[in-house]
């Protein structure tokens, strides 16, 4: 059985108490002796001033793998955020026992000119977030094989609400026909989600931090906060699939104050929660 923790979108420049919330999620990986940990992006600005923050999660004595999120690359060129997180490609895929896992990269935008990389500094009208052609072709070539995959992805590859999961989720759908794909986790939501596509799940990590609502004249934007930091456990089996998740609160306002009482948000549940859930294998 290979066990790993998931988080993502910490946000450590929105909350007073990011550093600690951050101490949470490593000490549990350490007591759960998972076999890695994935960030699915968000996780600061790639700035100084948070540079210990990820010395300290890459040292932290456990294999940290990271992904790209929005705000990683909101004014950074992809260059520098890979620099500042220690990592070395944009995407990548590594195994452990006999299981690959994928970490795509979903910030890009396209134009009539081509596909680029966030940011679009230029905010140039663009179809976004998306899995470039490139990427999409090595994601077919390392499926090839069969072997057991899980892929990570800081966007959604399958959430239909506006600019929230990719723009291109045909074209990944297809990469992914008839392949060997257990799971495919990501962030980027701040709210859980749990959807079957065939013969695969796609799992919505909720936020480490909090979500971020505003009103339909963008006139009031306020943060939400969960009271603890939200993340799961995996456990990854030949016949089902653990996800171990956590229950929380909010630590000061509520959906039901800022008029959200079914508790949805851009397609997806922003119960204080991380959904917990066995995911069988299909016959
Ligand atoms: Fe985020
Ligand atoms: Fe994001």
């Amino acid at each position: 059985m290979i066990r790993f923790l998931v988080f993502g979108d910490l946000h450590l420049e929105d909350c007073t108490d990011g550093e600690d919330r951050l101490e949470t999620i490593l000490n549990h990986a350490k007591e759960e002796q998972v076999d890695f940990i994935v960030s699915l992006g968000d996780l600061c600005f790639p700035t100084e001033r948070y540079a210990h923050v990820v010395e300290k999660i890459n040292g932290c004595g456990i294999p940290v793998h990271h992904t790209i999120g929005n705000h990683d690359v909101q004014e950074w060129e992809i260059g520098h955020s890979l620099r500042f997180l220690g990592k070395e490609k944009p995407y990548e895929a590594f195994e452990v026992g006999e299981y690959r896992f994928i970490i795509l990269d979903t910030c890009y935008w396209q134009s009539e000119a081509g596909e680029f990389h966030f940011p679009n500094k230029q905010r140039i009208p663009s179809r976004y977030p998306l899995v470039p052609r490139e990427q999409l072709e090595w994601l077919g070539k390392q499926l090839a094989d069969g072997k057991e995959t899980v892929i990570f992805s800081h966007m959604s590859l399958v959430n239909p609400f506006a600019r929230r999961g990719i723009a291109n989720k045909e074209a990944l759908q297809q990469a992914l026909a008839g392949k060997n794909v257990r799971l495919c986790m990501n962030g980027h939501d701040h709210g859980s989600d749990l959807k079957w596509v065939g013969n695969v799940p796609y799992y919505t990590v909720s936020s480490a931090s909090q979500f971020c609502w505003w009103d339909a004249k963008g006139e009031r934007v306020e943060n939400l906060f969960y009271k603890d930091p939200l993340h799961v456990i995996v456990e990854l089996e030949k016949d089902e699939i653990r996800i171990k998740g956590m229950e929380s609160d909010f630590a000061g306002l509520r959906p039901e104050d800022v008029g959200i009482p079914d508790y949805r948000w851009n397609g997806v549940d922003v119960h204080p929660c991380a959904m917990s859930c066995v995911l069988k294998r299909p016959e």
